[in-house]
């Protein structure tokens, strides 16, 4: 046994209670009621951070959550590692589909986690993988194995667009200066297939309000005679996809990237079962733009999809009413080159465009951001990799996911430097969903790891240099 699995082996009750205790505080960015809670998860992180070895620990305020901030700088002729993560969940509901309370976590065993998972939010998504990076850290300094400068960047507001983060990092460039930016906050395909994200899908979020007549109205006295905005709200809707599921906005596929034949055969090799996908969602069926595999859909292609959609009477029984208003929320994922803020107006102008005269249409953005895709020629993808080889005894395999984090494009932008994403959940730990939860060997394996990315990563670039 080496010594990162002895460190494991000894302090295993240790590792599980402390991230128990960070899962128990319910930090929900978007929710004001929370505020508290989201202050003392800094705070939490910051005392961690302190812990783990960092000689410069620092809550960085912001005109809203603030950034735990905190880094050993042991020669700055050697590399630096930048390590972003988000202390911040996402809201817990629907509350009643969960089996045991989302701010009480508890180990249960699952079909895939026979060792037990934590079940909670933000169990997996994001405190439990950030907070292998801090015990990482803590196996590093308290053994005399950290081999090069770390930082960390540890944010609470990722679930509702980092806008803080993207005020923060401009303003502090040269705090935050470094050689590659190390993020667990993705996945990877299976406990025996490990992977490493190599892209990741931009975002355009906006919400649509339809209003008709200027107050509700009695369904029987006007009904057929002006227009239902709830009705008119759902056909636009339907006609941003036609027939073969492509989206229909003029202009939305212009600048999107199509991968080469042999980049989708490469994409095709990866292990992927398409019946035990449909298994574990319970669907006859999967979905979606014609042409392309269930894979190629939720990574190399953008989407369009309603988020929520209301309006009208939803209470017990019936109520004889047209709705002056209807809305919906919608999310666009985007690939690499597509530009949120033209994409964002592309879709305005176009939903404009196809409302009919009888109804007005309120177009508002959120938030939004570029995709990103991580190179696998870099000395960071090599460390990750041999990192990988060395704790899973295989080669990772490279892989895009349709998910978002819309703060790397601005890092890279800023920083001048990639990211690379090491992640340890599974698609089946329920992220956003009820009943979140965190693999205990996924937890372990990601602080055995870890450390291996540093050493590699500090051999490979000492050696790039001399
Ligand atoms: N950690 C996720 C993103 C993720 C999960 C990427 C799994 C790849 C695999 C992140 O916390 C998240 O939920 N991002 C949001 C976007 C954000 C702007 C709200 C998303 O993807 O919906
Ligand atoms: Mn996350
Ligand atoms: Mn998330």
């Amino acid at each position: 046994m080496n010594s990162i699995q002895s460190f494991l082996k000894n302090h295993k009750n240790r590792l599980i209670n402390e991230l128990i205790a960070l899962l128990k505080i319910p930090s929900v960015s978007a929710d004001s009621a929370y505020k508290k809670d989201v202050l003392q998860t800094a705070d939490f992180v910051l005392n961690s951070l302190k812990k783990a070895g960092c000689d410069h620990v620092e809550i960085c305020e912001t005109p809203g959550y603030p950034i735990v901030y905190g880094e050993k700088i042991i020669d700055a002729k050697l590399p630096t590692v930048l390590v972003y993560g988000h202390y911040d969940v996402q809201p817990a509901d629907p509350i009643d589909l969960w089996t045991s309370p989302p701010f009480e976590p508890v180990v249960k065993k699952t079909a895939i986690h026979p060792e037990g998972a934590i079940f909670a939010r933000g169990a997996c998504d994001d405190k439990g993988q950030m907070y292998m990076h801090v015990k990482a850290m803590e196996y590093m300094t308290s053994t005399g194995n950290l081999p090069c400068n770390v930082k960390f960047m540890i944010e609470g507001e990722e679930e509702i667009g980092s806008e803080s983060l993207a005020w923060f990092v401009p303003r502090n460039k040269e705090k935050l200066a470094n050689d590659v930016i190390l993020i667990s906050d993705t996945g990877m395909i299976a406990n025996n297939i490990p992977s490493i994200t190599t892209g990741l899908r931009g975002l355009s979020y906006v919400e649509v309000e339809v209003t008709g007549p200027n107050r509700d109205l009695h369904s029987g006295l006007y009904g057929g005679a002006v227009a239902n905005p709830i009705t008119i709200l759902t056909k636009m809707i339907a006609s941003l996809h036609d027939e073969n599921n492509y989206i229909t906005i003029p202009g939305f596929y212009d600048a999107v990237e199509e991968l080469s034949k042999e980049e989708r055969a490469a994409m095709g090799r990866a292990p992927f079962s398409e019946e035990d996908y449909k298994e574990a969602l319970q669907i006859k069926a999967t979905y979606g733009e014609k042409g392309y595999t269930t894979n190629e859909r939720n990574s190399i292609r953008p989407t369009l999809d309603v988020n929520g959609i209301w309006g009208g009477y939803t209470g017990e029984g019936a109520k004889t009413v047209i709705a002056s208003k209807a809305s919906a929320k919608i999310s666009m994922r985007l690939v690499p080159n597509q530009d949120w803020k033209e994409i964002t107006q592309l879709f305005k102008n176009h939903f404009e465009k196809i409302a009919p005269k009888a109804v007005s249409v309120k177009v508002t953005p959120h938030h939004g951001g570029q995709g990103y895709v991580t190179p696998i020629d870099t000395i960071a993808y090599k460390a990750a990799s041999k990192a990988y080889e060395t704790t899973f005894e295989k080669t990772p395999i490279p892989q895009r996911s349709g998910g978002s984090i819309p703060i790397v494009a601005l890092f890279e932008k800023e920083l001048k430097s990639k990211t690379i994403l090491m992640g340890f959940g599974l698609d089946s730990d329920a992220i956003h969903s009820p009943n979140e939860h965190f693999g205990i060997w996924n937890y372990l394996k990601g602080i055995e790891t870890i450390p291996y990315f540093y050493q590699y990563f500090t051999e490979l670039s000492t050696k790039k240099t001399n």
